[in-house]
């Protein structure tokens, strides 16, 4: 699952460059809807591993949805 994490990323960057690029704005349009799956799927994974892997939840739980500065919350 930590492989899945990895590649889902790897895609949303890839769509990421790709749409700042693309002047198509219908092209842009089904990229971005793809891209947003990809975004559901990432998420699911972090939430699965999140789940399964303690030292995950105690890690990210100060971290992530957040207000404020996000490195002072990596450091609690
Ligand atoms: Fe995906």
């Amino acid at each position: 699952m930590m492989a899945s994490l990895t590649e889902e990323a790897e895609t949303i960057g890839w769509y990421e460059q790709r749409l700042a690029v693309e002047p198509n704005a219908q092209a842009r349009a089904i990229m971005a809807n793809a891209q947003g799956e990809e975004f559901k799927h990432f998420g699911m994974d972090l939430e699965f591993l999140v789940h399964q892997k303690p030292k995950w939840r105690v890690a990210l739980q100060d971290i992530l949805f957040k207000e404020g500065d996000i490195v002072a919350h990596g450091e609690v």
